[in-house]
């Protein structure tokens, strides 16, 4: 296993479970069985719509002995409608009773985008609220607040530029321990890595095997599928491993937390023993040069016509 220290000296186990289109019903079992192989690191979700089954299991894995709380990093993030200030702490709240937990590890902002309360994903210009009118800072605000009740041992954003992360670092109290991003050998956001080294804020990556079980509006007719690309494909024969595993294990390599999601019991064990895994430079060398700049989440659906944002990833 393999950890990174943070800011705060808590440490950050780097491959964690993803739970992102994890099935109910499938869920709750995926986390018990990870647990079991030796994972000590869940990343959650309130839009992920599924931390209730997920309570439940880490209930029973507590119940059973399976693992102690203190050995496990619970990660949850807060959904875009709840970043109005009088709305972060209830959101936590209720990510906590759903997950049956006194307190998270790791709370982060979802993204950089809030919509109205009540809106669960906009369809429409008048579902969102600009960032004048609750600017990120109000939101961290609150999430230091949670930081300082003992509701969160740490806090962090997701989807957030070098341009955002710079604003936030001059105005917060307490700077952001991680940034949870889209990362893999197609986006291997070089720039963004160099500026979170430099201010010690980890990357965790997500998307780390291509989430080709996103829905099928969240997709193009033409996307690459990296557990095919040839150079992983080589790669995965010379360590006789499989390709999630080089796409797991290139993580560790960049000093970058990564959350590869699954619900078979086979591929959650699989991606766990990348650990195993390491990488020449040679191999790290052939990967560089599949940057492309190529994203899965490409963040158009916050958009739309008469959208206040654009750009979420560069501004
Ligand atoms: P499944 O849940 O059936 O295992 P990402 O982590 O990038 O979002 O990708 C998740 C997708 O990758 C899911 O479709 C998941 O399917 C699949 N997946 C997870 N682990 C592996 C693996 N070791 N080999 C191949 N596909 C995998």
């Amino acid at each position: 296993m393999k950890f990174y220290t943070l800011k705060n000296d808590r440490k950050l186990p780097a491959i964690g479970l993803g739970t992102w289109k994890s099935d109910p019903g499938k869920v709750g079992e995926a986390v018990i069985e990870a647990i079991k192989v030796g994972y000590r690191h869940i990343d959650c979700a309130a839009v992920y719509g599924n931390e209730a089954e997920i309570g439940e299991a880490l209930n029973k894995a507590f119940a059973d002995g399976l693992v102690k709380r203190e050995d496990l990093w619970i990660t949850s993030k807060l959904w875009n409608n709840a970043h109005e200030k009088d709305k972060v702490i209830p959101a936590l709240q209720k990510t906590l009773n759903d997950l049956q937990l006194d307190y998270l590890d790791l709370y982060l902002i979802h993204w950089p985008v809030a919509f109205k309360e009540g809106v669960g994903f906009p369809e429409k210009a008048e579902d969102f609220l600009s960032l004048e009118e609750v600017p990120i800072i109000e939101t961290w605000k609150k999430m230091e607040e949670a930081h300082e009740k003992g509701m969160v041992k740490s806090i962090g954003v997701s989807n957030f530029s070098i341009e955002k992360l710079k604003d936030l670092l001059v105005d917060a109290n307490l700077q952001p321990e991680v940034n949870q991003v889209e990362l893999h050998p197609l986006l291997q956001q070089e720039e963004l890595l160099e500026f979170c080294d430099n201010n010690s804020i980890i990357l965790t990556g997500y998307s780390p095997l291509g989430s080709g079980d996103r829905s099928q509006d969240m997709k193009k007719d033409d996307e690459p599928n990296l557990l095919e690309n040839e150079t992983i494909i080589e790669i995965a024969k010379e360590h006789d491993c499989s390709p999630a595993q080089v796409l797991i294990s290139w993580h560790l390599s960049r000093g970058t937390a990564v959350i590869p999601k699954s619900t078979n019991p086979k591929r959650i064990k699989e991606n766990l023993e990348s650990y195993d895994v390491e990488l020449t430079e040679k191999n790290v060398s052939a990967i560089r040069k599949l940057n492309e700049h190529y994203r899965y989440v490409d963040g158009k659906f916050f958009e739309m016509e008469g959208s206040p944002y654009h750009n979420i990833y560069d501004e």
